[in-house]
């Protein structure tokens, strides 16, 4: 197990609560809820912002947590490490060339103001990721995460372009799309939620993020049993 820091962001009051409600909706899901899956329909939704920032907020209630970057396509955990380095990752593990020890990384807080928690990088992009995500040995990783973690936040790449968080849909308890207000319309999240769904996961719900407050009515999207919303925030402010 290697140290390292990841960024942390000052968010607003508003959206850290937001993070806090959808916390809550996950625990509200149920006990058997440990592996949890995020997506959404295109790039740029905000799967990692969100992911990484759960995985926070569980760990804020002391809660083991380990976030996984499965997007092994397009990683961008590395941009957001600002001490430590990161050697190895989960292609390097699926793909045999290193242990399990070698791609847990620990979120040491050190003397700053955050929380610590786990991470495991995605590693070099591969050109066969769902061949990697599909082997018995990431599902074995799963299981075994499950057994040593309170939960585990898995990011993955976006279900519209890629069927990679199909693949892992059907390994994990339940699966959560991050919807970008204003972004997808209702037919594209519903024929990517339909996906999910036949993929044999269960879907928790639907995060709308980027919401603009400002504007009065919104209607939302609603699937499954819960849903939560991110507010649109701009960074330090
Ligand atoms: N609620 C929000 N309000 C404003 N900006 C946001 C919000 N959530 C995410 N962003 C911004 O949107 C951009 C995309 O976010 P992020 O990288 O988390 O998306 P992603 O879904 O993981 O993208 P990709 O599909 O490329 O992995 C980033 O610049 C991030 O800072
Ligand atoms: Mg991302």
């Amino acid at each position: 197990m290697f140290d390292i820091k990841i960024e942390r962001k000052n968010y607003p009051f508003a959206m850290a609560e937001e993070f806090k409600n959808l916390r809550t909706s996950i625990i509200f899901s149920g006990e058997d809820i440990k592996t949890v899956l995020f997506t959404s329909c295109f790039a740029n939704e905000g799967k990692s912002t969100i992911t990484l920032e759960l995985a926070r907020s569980f760990a804020e209630l002391d809660k083991k947590v380990i976030f996984i970057d499965c997007d092994l396509r397009k990683s961008i955990l590395k941009r957001k490490i600002r001490d430590g380095i990161i050697k190895k990752g989960l292609t390097h593990y699926l793909t045999g060339q290193c242990s399990l020890e070698d791609i847990i990384y620990r979120n040491n807080p050190g003397r700053e103001k955050d929380v610590e928690f786990f991470v495991i990088p995605a590693g070099p992009s591969t050109n066969s990721p769902t061949e990697l995500l599909s082997s018995q040995k990431f599902s074995d990783l799963l299981t075994e995460l499950r057994d040593e973690y309170d939960v585990i936040i898995i990011d993955a790449p976006p279900l519209g372009s890629v069927v990679d968080a199909s693949i892992i849909g059907s390994k994990v308890d339940g699966s959560v799309l991050i919807v970008e207000a204003g972004g997808a319309n209702y037919k594209v999240v519903k024929k990517v939620a339909d996906k999910l769904v036949s993929s044999g996961s269960r879907l928790l719900g639907v995060v709308l993020n980027k919401v603009d407050k400002s504007k009065k009515s919104y209607s939302y999207y609603k699937y499954g049993k819960d849903y939560g919303y991110g507010d649109k925030y701009g960074y330090g402010n």
